[in-house]
């Protein structure tokens, strides 16, 4: 069975490298094509956790993972080609652009051989699959091809392990015929006794999106409840780990945050909305959770610069992580980034550390400090900000770091610390919920 992933971004790569490690022949194509030099030398674009030993394992040693940036030649023999190209939301136009997605699959169409299965695993509003569908139809015969929507639910992050050990996989079909070869690329999946789900092509759709609109409502819940216990002295916590041992409610993603963020939830978010709106139905629930997380981090920052005093000028303040969650390099729609932008607004100069984020950070906030370590970043510090809980900021020498700050105030906005320990050290301590 050969395969084509077409997109190399972080679901392209992921997904294509995991393919090669089933034992499938992959073709991974982008039309950028420094993007594919970098590649066939086995660099990944961003950091990924055991994406690099894939690459070059499959690249080099089993030859099963190849490159190139012809749509054309790739289509050569392809049995199953899965389009995994980005699909931003526009923010004016409150709708997906799925410009790069009509562009793929016009090129597969002139392309087909034999025939093959087009794969959706881009996040696509309902319909996509189905316009895809069409497009490939107007230059095919139908009996020469099938589409099929398989959204992707992997994180960044442990990526890796999420497309190996998934807790599903959905597969949204017309007929037997697609649906069986969808079930057999998976097979080697039903060893772990992965459930595969198969759909319509639209409940394939919805699906991805109401799990990530779930999610993120899940932790806007949670995190307007910080807000109150704030108010009332009492822990969150305590609130949501005892709320998470009712199985109906379960204890994940309630982990409180100055908001969600990343390339997923703040963009799925949105789309699903609008796109419901086209059919004149009213998600008020995912477009009440989208401004509570607009709004949330805002209300962070806000509340930093409050605490430190407003007038921020020649003050330094220390910020530890950038990226939008640990073990990523990935700073899209990041909270940290949204309040460096307010402090370096207000006057204040930002000293960062991040151990994989400052390349990305430095490149959209060029006055960012960028700092060789945590210690070195909280030299001189009005505020210490812990933004993102990478495991290297969890047992930091607080001792040491309350001697070289100019104040000692630490801003634990994701709970990594406990209160009394760091007040018994004699620091100001502000965490979140508590
Ligand atoms: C998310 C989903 O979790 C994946 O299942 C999905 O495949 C992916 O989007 C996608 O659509 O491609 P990802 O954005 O990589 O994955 O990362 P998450 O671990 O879900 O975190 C998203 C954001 O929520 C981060 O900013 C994180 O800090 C925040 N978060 C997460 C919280 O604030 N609290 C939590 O309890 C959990």
């Amino acid at each position: 069975m050969k395969l084509v992933i077409v997109g190399t971004g972080y679901v392209g790569l992921v997904t294509g490298s995991c393919f090669a490690e089933f034992g499938y022949d992959t073709l991974c194509v982008d039309k950028n094509e420094n993007r594919i030099n970098e590649l066939k030398n086995a660099k990944s674009p961003f950091f990924e956790p055991g994406l690099d030993d894939l690459l070059s394992k499959h690249i080099n040693k089993t030859k099963l993972l190849s490159f190139t940036s012809s749509l054309s030649s790739a289509m050569n023999n392809a049995d199953i080609v899965f389009i995994t190209v980005g699909t931003p939301y526009l923010k004016s136009e409150e709708e997906t652009d799925l410009s790069a997605v009509r562009e793929v699959a016009k090129e597969i169409a002139e392309n087909i051989k034999n025939y093959t299965v087009v794969v959706t695993k881009s996040t696509v509003p309902p319909g996509t699959t189905k316009e895809v569908k069409k497009i490939i139809a107007s230059k095919v015969p139908e009996k020469n091809f099938d589409v099929v929507s398989n959204p992707e639910f992997l994180r960044e992050g442990s990526a890796i392990n999420d497309f190996m050990r998934p807790d599903r996989v959905i597969i949204g079909i017309e007929n037997k015929k697609s649906e069986n070869i969808m079930r057999e690329i998976y097979r080697p999946l039903f060893l772990k006794e992965t459930p595969i789900i198969s759909t319509t092509i639209e409940s394939s759709e919805i699906i991805k999106y109401a799990s990530n609109s779930f999610l993120a409502t899940k932790i806007a819940f949670i995190n307007e409840v910080s807000d109150l216990c704030e108010k009332v002295d009492a822990d969150v916590q305590d609130v949501a780990k005892a709320m998470g041992l009712d199985n109906r409610i379960g204890s994940k993603f309630l982990n409180v945050s100055p908001g969600y963020g990343g390339s997923c939830f703040p963009k799925d978010v949105k789309t699903f909305s609008s796109a419901a709106k086209k059919y004149g139905v009213d998600l008020s629930i995912v477009k009440a959770v989208d401004s509570s997380n607009t709004q949330r981090t805002i209300n962070i920052a806000s509340r930093i610069i409050k605490k430190i005093g407003n007038n921020l000028n020649k003050k330094e303040v220390c910020l530890l992580g950038l990226s939008f969650k640990p073990n990523t390099d990935d700073i899209r729609e990041s909270a940290a980034i949204i309040i460096a932008r307010e402090l370096i607004n207000k006057g204040a100069k930002v000293n960062c550390f991040d151990p994989k984020a400052m390349n990305n950070a430095k490149k959209v906030i060029p006055k960012l400090n960028c700092c060789m370590s945590a210690y070195e970043a909280c030299d001189n510090a009005s505020a210490i900000i812990i933004a993102t809980e990478w495991n290297e900021f969890r047992a930091l020498n607080l001792s040491k770091i309350k001697e070289s700050a100019s104040e000692a105030v630490i801003f634990d906005l994701r709970n990594i610390y406990n209160k009394q320990y760091v007040i018994n050290l004699g620091i100001e301590y502000h965490g979140i919920g508590k």
